[in-house]
């Protein structure tokens, strides 16, 4: 756990080694997201009782939001797959998963109940979606736990009216992630964090230095992971120090899922 937590934000932790659950512990800092699967089934129970698992996450004010669609049905999977042209593990993964974001429940108990539903508003997508984050994470957790290795997929959003239909998602009901599970063919690299000092702050958010911080990281990684071919060099041409930082503005210089809001809009959420 040393090693890989050193590996991922380049500081040494001293750890007791006393401590109980470490194994645990050591499972989620050596966490790395695997795209290459064995040729080896999930049984359905398994898979039942990972899903139970998840679903014991905590839940704002136990409004239970996030629910998990299994796409055992390969022809909705490859519907689903046609919106996502580069990314053949989806395919190749033994199981599919959907996280949605369901919004649609706590209105319908209002409604059951004779009361007023006065709450639609930005405050009740962000609670089902975070919820549904929130799942897909236990989710990941469980499936490492037992040496299963997964992919989360945000490519489903790519087009997600596509994703809706395969699926039939009742309105308020909104596909947040995607999740590829599997035994894992190959061991995985662990992916370098942005170090602590950048991310974990205590108390207040004094005067940053991100410039300096990032570029810290950017050289860290590139000795660890450096990328092995640089985004959209036709328009950017060529980085002689390709780093994270300039991977991530790259990808963002480009217009993604500009519609997405619509989506959700038509999908029956507000937004305001
Ligand atoms: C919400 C979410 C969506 C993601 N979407 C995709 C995706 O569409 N395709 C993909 O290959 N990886 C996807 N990933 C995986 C990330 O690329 C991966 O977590 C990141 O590169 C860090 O690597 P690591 O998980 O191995 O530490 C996603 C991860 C998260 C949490």
């Amino acid at each position: 756990m040393r090693a890989a937590l050193s590996e991922r934000f380049g500081e040494t932790f001293p750890i007791d080694a006393t401590l109980p659950g470490l194994d645990g512990l050591a499972k989620i800092a050596g966490h790395r997201s695997h795209r290459r699967y064995a040729p080896r089934a999930i049984e359905p129970e398994l898979l039942r009782l990972l899903c139970a698992c998840a679903l014991s996450a905590p839940s704002k004010s136990d409004l239970q939001q996030a629910d998990i669609v299994m796409v055992s049905d390969m022809a909705i999977r490859k519907a689903i797959v046609a919106t996502i042209p580069d990314m053949p593990w989806i395919m190749d993964a033994p199981v599919f998963l959907v996280f949605t974001a369901n919004g649609a429940r706590l209105p319908a108990l209002c409604e059951m109940h004779g009361k007023p539903f006065p709450n639609d508003h930005l405050d009740q997508f962000f609670n089902a979606a975070v919820d549904a984050g929130i799942v897909l994470a236990t989710f990941i957790g469980a499936a490492e736990a037992i040496g299963l290795g997964c992919c989360p997929i945000s490519a489903i959003r790519d087009q997600p009216q596509i994703v809706s239909d395969a699926l039939k998602l009742p309105q308020r009901v909104i596909p947040v992630a995607g999740l590829c599970v599997g035994w894992p063919a190959q061991a995985g690299e662990i992916t370098p964090r942005l170090s602590l000092d950048t991310t974990l702050i205590e108390n207040s958010y004094g005067a940053r230095n991100l410039a300096g911080e990032i570029n810290g990281y950017d050289r860290r990684r590139a000795t660890l992971r450096p990328y092995r071919r640089q985004r959209n060099v036709e328009r950017w041409g060529e980085a002689p120090l390709y780093g994270w930082s300039e991977d991530k503005a790259r990808q963002y210089a480009e217009p993604t899922r500009t519609d997405f809001g619509a989506f959700v809009r038509r999908k029956g959420f507000r937004l305001d």
